[in-house]
C-alpha cells in the first residue's frame, strides 16, 4: 500500500496541475520506499527527483498563476520557496543521519505537500477555471498549457 495515497478532494480541476500533483504523490512514495529500504544512495536519488519535479511544478504553477494575474501569486510563491527550503535542508540530513532515522526524518513530507495542493493550490483553482470559462480565446495557448476544464 502506498505511503501516501490520492483523494479526489485534491483535484484543483485544472488537467495539467493535477498530473502534475500525481506524479508528486508517485515520488513520495517512491522516497518512503528507499527509506523503507534502508539504502541511503536510493534514498538521496528518490530525494532528488522529488525535489527536482516539485520545482518543475512549481516553476509551471507559478507561470500558470502569472498568466491570469492571480492577486495571491507572491504569497504563493513564497510558500513554494518555503517548501522547497524544507526538502533541500532534508536531503541534505539524509546524508549523515543514519538510515533508522531517515523515516522519521521524512514523515511529514507527503502530509506537507499534500496540504499545500489542498489549502493553497485549490484557492485558485476557480480563478483559473473562471479564466479559461470567460476570457481564454478557444484557441489561446493557455488552454493548451493547462489543459481544457
Ligand atoms: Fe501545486
Ligand atoms: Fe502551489
Amino acid at each position: 500500500m502506498p505511503h501516501l495515497a490520492w483523494s479526489d478532494d485534491l483535484d484543483t480541476r485544472i488537467p495539467e496541475l493535477d498530473a502534475q500533483h500525481r506524479v508528486m504523490v508517485d515520488h513520495v512514495n517512491r522516497v518512503h520506499e528507499a527509506a523503507a529500504d534502508g539504502e541511503r544512495e536510493s534514498l538521496l536519488a528518490a530525494m532528488d527527483d522529488l525535489i527536482e519535479c516539485v520545482r518543475k511544478h512549481f516553476v509551471f504553477e507559478e507561470k500558470v498563476l502569472g498568466m491570469i494575474d492571480f492577486a495571491g501569486l507572491e504569497e504563493h510563491r513564497a510558500g513554494h520557496e518555503d517548501i522547497l527550503r524544507g526538502l533541500q535542508e532534508r536531503r541534505e540530513q539524509l546524508e549523515t543521519i543514519a538510515a533508522t532515522e531517515a523515516e522519521s526524518l521524512i514523515d511529514n513530507l507527503g502530509p506537507w505537500l499534500v496540504d499545500h495542493i489542498r489549502h493553497d493550490d485549490l484557492d485558485f483553482g476557480p480563478t483559473v477555471r473562471e479564466w479559461l470559462r470567460d476570457a481564454a480565446p478557444p484557441d489561446d495557448p493557455f488552454r493548451k498549457l493547462v489543459g481544457d476544464t
